[in-house]
């Protein structure tokens, strides 16, 4: 069956090696990808933004035709809101918010968000779009989401011609609350959080490849997540929040955060509107999203084949998400 490629509103990408290990998986099923900041160092310029771009272009080789990296930069408590301008030109679509310490090198990152008033405000002038993690630092690690629902209605409330995304909503109250605010504000779902709860973590031995932030909750919060990813409304679209860690990185007494879903999108996504009995796949990984940045639908189709394969255990020392699984769906 044929599929609209995707747009990955949410997209870890890396850099050197690494991007070059993960980028393939993105080129073979997504047309464009929101590609976040938070690499190391970190996109915070005009010119790291350049940089980064055409390093993502180099290493998408002859495929770079068929794909557009969606260029963010990284919302500091030092960004100020001259620099916006110049992002902008660069091609900066979206800027993105890290609280302090709340996941992979977020560390330094913003506790005082009333601070960065001036920088919303000229994003809303310049229509760049603010993309939030949505973690309130200190929080109780479980409530992290919900404590910072307040900080995203204050926002939403005083900058109400400003894009908001909530990114990788894991908790029905975030759904709701987003359901709530007005048109401007929207969130985005993850493959993972569609699929596991914490219990997939820790439930049994503990799993560190389902470890992610923010980390997947209760059996109730994912089924609103379900509901709201296939029920049809625009609010809510598709961003994978893949992001790789060697396996070094994540099975060690620190592991990192982060859930590699890039090489078992579509067919994961298939087969869960299919289980669900919803039509609504295309509008969530291709058409809500897009209407939301303010993009034409992309033309790009990929094929699924109705074909049992094996989720590898290991692609390139990462372990994918559902490694070892028996998928129902594969890429042609
Ligand atoms: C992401 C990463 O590894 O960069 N990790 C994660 O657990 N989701 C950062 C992020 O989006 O929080
Ligand atoms: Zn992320």
């Amino acid at each position: 069956m044929r599929l609209r490629k995707f747009d990955d509103m949410h997209l870890h990408l890396r850099q050197g090696e690494m991007l070059k290990l993960v980028l393939p998986y993105t080129l073979s099923q997504c047309a464009r990808a929101l590609v976040m900041p938070n690499t190391s160092p970190a996109v915070l310029t005009a010119s790291d933004l350049t940089n980064y771009r055409s390093e993502i272009l180099q290493a998408a080789g002859s495929a770079k035709a068929g794909f557009e990296p969606l260029m963010t930069f990284k919302i500091t408590p030092a960004c100020d809101s001259s620099s916006i301008a110049s992002l902008k030109s660069a091609g900066a679509i979206a800027g993105k918010l890290y609280p302090d310490g709340v996941t992979t090198n977020s560390e330094g990152g913003v506790r005082d968000f009333r601070a960065l008033f001036p920088v919303y405000e000229a994003m809303q002038e310049a229509g760049l779009v603010l993309c939030l993690h949505g973690e309130l630092p200190g929080a109780f690690s479980l409530d992290r989401e919900e404590k910072f629902l307040e900080v995203l209605q204050e926002i939403a409330a005083r900058f109400t011609r400003l894009k908001i995304v909530l990114e990788h909503v894991t908790t029905a109250a975030a759904v709701a609350c987003v359901s709530a605010l007005p048109a401007n504000v929207a969130a985005t779902i993850t493959l993972h959080h569609l699929y596991i709860t914490l219990d997939d973590l820790l439930g049994d031995k503990l799993n560190p490849h389902n470890f992610c932030k923010p980390v997947a909750k209760r059996p109730e919060d994912r089924e609103a997540l379900i509901k709201a990813a296939t029920s049809g409304s625009a609010k809510f679209f598709f961003g994978s929040d893949s992001a790789p860690h060697s396996i070094e990185a994540k099975e060690c007494a620190c592991g990192a955060a982060g859930v590699y879903s890039a090489p078992v999108l579509a067919p994961l996504l298939k087969q869960l509107f299919d289980d669900v009995g919803s039509d609504q796949l295309e509008n969530f990984v291709s058409r809500f999203g897009a209407d939301f940045y303010g993009l034409p639908v992309n033309q790009d189709f990929i094929e699924l084949k109705e074909e049992e394969w094996l989720v590898p255990e290991v692609l390139d020392g990462i372990k994918p998400f559902m490694a070892g699984s028996r998928l129902r769906w594969r890429l042609v």
